[in-house]
Formats: C-alpha cells, sequence, structure tokens
C-alpha cells in the first residue's frame, strides 16, 4: 500500500485499493457531477468506479471512448468536452479517467481546458499508466505533427492504482511498464534493483512486482516533487529519462507498432549503460544483469529492423540537446545518475550496437 501527496494530489495504490475509492473521495466532491472516461478495454469493469462514486453522493455519467495511442486527439478531447457538457459538469465538478496512459494523458488535458480547469482523478488501468503516466501531472494529446504537441501541467486531485485491472493486460503492455519499473530500479539502486533482476517472466509474480511497483511510483513522486514543471535541465525531474534518449530514437526509428514503449526503454537503458561504462565508470556486470533479465522477460536487447543512422538522427533531435551535444541521463552505479554530454562518436557507436544486438 501507498498513499503519498504531490502538491495537492494524493496518490494510492493498493491491492485493495478500488474498495477504498468511496472513502477517498474529497468532501468537495461528493455533492458534484462526475464524467468518468472509460477505455474500451476496460469498459465491462467501469462499475467497479462508478459505483463508489455514486454510492459516495456524485452525480455520475461515462463516456466510453477508444483506448490507446491513435484515439490520444483533439477529437476524442471533443466529444469528453461535449459529454461534460451534456451531463452539466460545472466548475466544481470531476472528470476521471479510468484507463491506459492514453485515456489518462487525454482526459487530464480534457480537464485542464474544461471550464479554464476543472478537478480529475486517474484511475490507471496498466502497469505503465500506474507507475508513469497517471503520476507527476502531465497530461497531452498527440497532432499530426508529432506526439505529445499540445499539454498542460494539470495534476490529477486523486490516483487510485489497483494491481487488479492487470489481470487482464496482454503481454505486450505487461513488458512496457516492465521497462519503466527497470529504469526506476535502476535510478533507485541498492534494495530495488536488485529485486528487479529478481522477478518472474510477465504475466504474474505479482507479489513481488507490486513493491516494485510501489518504489517506482515513490521514485517518481519524489522526483516531480522537487521539479514540478520540469524546468531544472540537469538534475529535477530529467533523471526520470534515463533510457530514453536512445530509446526514444530507436522507437520513432521503428515507427509506431513493432516494439511498444517499455521495449525500446530496455534498449535504451542498455545503451544508457554502455556509455555509462565508457564515461562515468559504470560496472559493466549492471548491464549484463540488465541483458540477462530482459530476455528471461522475454524483451528484445537489440533491434535489428532499425537502421543505426536513423536512431542517430532521432538522438540528435532529443529535446534535451543543447546545440550539437548530446546530453545523456548515466549511471556512475545503481542509485548515482548524472548527466553528462556524449561526444557523436560514442553515439554512433552506441547506435550500431543498438541494432546489431552487441548492448
Ligand atoms: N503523462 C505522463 O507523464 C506520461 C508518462 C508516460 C507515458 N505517458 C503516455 O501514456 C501512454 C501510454 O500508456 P499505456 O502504456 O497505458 O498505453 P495505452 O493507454 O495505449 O494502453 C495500451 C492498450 O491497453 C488497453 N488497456 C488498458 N487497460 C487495460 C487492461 N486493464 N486490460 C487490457 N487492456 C487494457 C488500452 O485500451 C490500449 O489498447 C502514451 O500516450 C504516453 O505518451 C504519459
Ligand atoms: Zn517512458
Amino acid at each position: 500500500m501507498w498513499d503519498s501527496w504531490l502538491g495537492s494530489g494524493r496518490v494510492v495504490g493498493a491491492s485493495d485499493a478500488l474498495l477504498q475509492l468511496g472513502t477517498l473521495l474529497p468532501e468537495r466532491w461528493r455533492t458534484e457531477r462526475a464524467l468518468v472516461v472509460v477505455d474500451s478495454a476496460v469498459a465491462d469493469r467501469a462499475d467497479q468506479v462508478v459505483a463508489p462514486l455514486s454510492a459516495a453522493g456524485c452525480e455520475v455519467a461515462t463516456l466510453v471512448v477508444p483506448g490507446g495511442e491513435s484515439h490520444k486527439t483533439w477529437s476524442t478531447v471533443e466529444q469528453v468536452v461535449g459529454a461534460a457538457v451534456g451531463h452539466l459538469v460545472r466548475r466544481q465538478g470531476l472528470l476521471v479517467g479510468l484507463g491506459g496512459g492514453a485515456v489518462t494523458d487525454l482526459t487530464g488535458f480534457a480537464a485542464a481546458v474544461y471550464l479554464r480547469g476543472v478537478d480529475w482523478m486517474a484511475v490507471p488501468t496498466t502497469l505503465l499508466a500506474q507507475v508513469d503516466a497517471a503520476i507527476g501531472g502531465k497530461t497531452a494529446i498527440d497532432l499530426v505533427y508529432g506526439k505529445n504537441l499540445v499539454g498542460a501541467f494539470h495534476p490529477p486531485r486523486l490516483v487510485v492504482a489497483d494491481p487488479r485491472w492487470l489481470a487482464t493486460l496482454p503481454l505486450r503492455e505487461w513488458r512496457s511498464g516492465l521497462g519503466e519499473i527497470v529504469k526506476a530500479a535502476l535510478l533507485q539502486g541498492n534494495g530495488g534493483w536488485t529485486q528487479a533482476l529478481e522477478l518472474p517472466a510477465p504475466p504474474g509474480g505479482e507479489e513481488q512486482l507490486w513493491p516494485l511497483v510501489e518504489a517506482a511510483v515513490r521514485l517518481k513522486v519524489d522526483v516531480v516533487k522537487r521539479d514540478p514543471n520540469e524546468l531544472d535541465p540537469d538534475g529535477g525531474r530529467a533523471i526520470l529519462n534515463l533510457g530514453h534518449t536512445v530509446g526514444h530514437a530507436i522507437e520513432a526509428a521503428a515507427g509506431m507498432g513493432p516494439l511498444s514503449h517499455g521495449e525500446a526503454v530496455g534498449v535504451g537503458l542498455l545503451a544508457a549503460c554502455w556509455l555509462s561504462e565508457q564515461l562515468v565508470g559504470l560496472d559493466p556486470s549492471v548491464r549484463a544483469a540488465l541483458r540477462a533479465r530482459l530476455t528471461r522477460w522475454g524483451m528484445p536487447t537489440g533491434v535489428p529492423q532499425v537502421d543505426s543512422d536513423e536512431v542517430v538522427r532521432f538522438v540528435a533531435r532529443d529535446k534535451k540537446n543543447r546545440g550539437d551535444t548530446t546530453i545523456f541521463v548515466l549511471l556512475r552505479a545503481p542509485g548515482e545518475a548524472v548527466t553528462a554530454a556524449v561526444p557523436p562518436a560514442l553515439v554512433e557507436e552506441v547506435a550500431r550496437r543498438a541494432v546489431s544486438d552487441l548492448l
């Protein structure tokens, strides 16, 4: 069980969190109208959220939207706003995002702009949304020009994560969450990293998984508290990008579809470890252990389907770059992250190794 505060937002996770939902709702919501935006993948279980909201006194309406990235768009936000207007949700009312990260991101964004901002609650139903997307207050939608191009910092007032949603998660989505969990474990070091190395292949292993989920959430909450609006370029929130410089580049080079975000992050973490060995003295045993664990989880350790020049080009476009220098988050050891400028020759070499499965 975890229960922490991030600014004025409460983040609660427990194996019976849904059963506690009624008691977690702030008093001021109990006489208000709530619109629950439901991911189609969990629509048959929406009542687990709707019933306690109604029992607490909220006037509840639901809107089912298709889950997944391709629907994280203006037109879905328009549907949400239309439904909120239709249900007469007022400034004091609330939106609830029930689903994967795409649905929590777009519901949070709709809550940021509807009536210039209303409260919202996130009920994340994928592993990735529970450890990452629903935590930290970033909300966004995608445009044809690129992902997450329009958004707002608009933290949910309440996040309620319950492992029971995960029972229906496809293997690919498990792996996507594991990429972020192993990233958090590397940033945390010590016990967390050791525990991550013992996690069995998904699905299952809930007893071993849940403490790691909890640790990943705590890490993100702590980091975001120090830098809520991502203004500190070196420390702060930027360290959460460990593995993401090469990870995002691989994802972009592969195009939508073949790799899940977490799978790309897994390879990106191997790349960050290799660069850390070259530049800041990370012990190579960390990369070897990570590689063995990714293989055990059925995740890729290389990406033969992409072109290494493409990867280099996408790394060069990374938003963290300053001038021509690529800034990476690296590790001196698990638990000791640093940011460092990486010379172009090493970026090319690590991209070649990622593509050839030599990390
Ligand atoms: N705001 C942030 O800080 C932040 C951080 C990381 C990621 N994100 C965003 O999160 C999104 C990715 O989230 P995601 O990985 O949850 O993917 P997703 O929301 O696309 O969900 C993946 C698939 O799983 C389905 N699904 C959801 N819950 C399910 C369940 N319990 N059982 C079976 N299927 C289920 C969805 O319908 C979808 O088809 C991206 O849009 C990304 O940009 C945001
Ligand atoms: Zn990520």
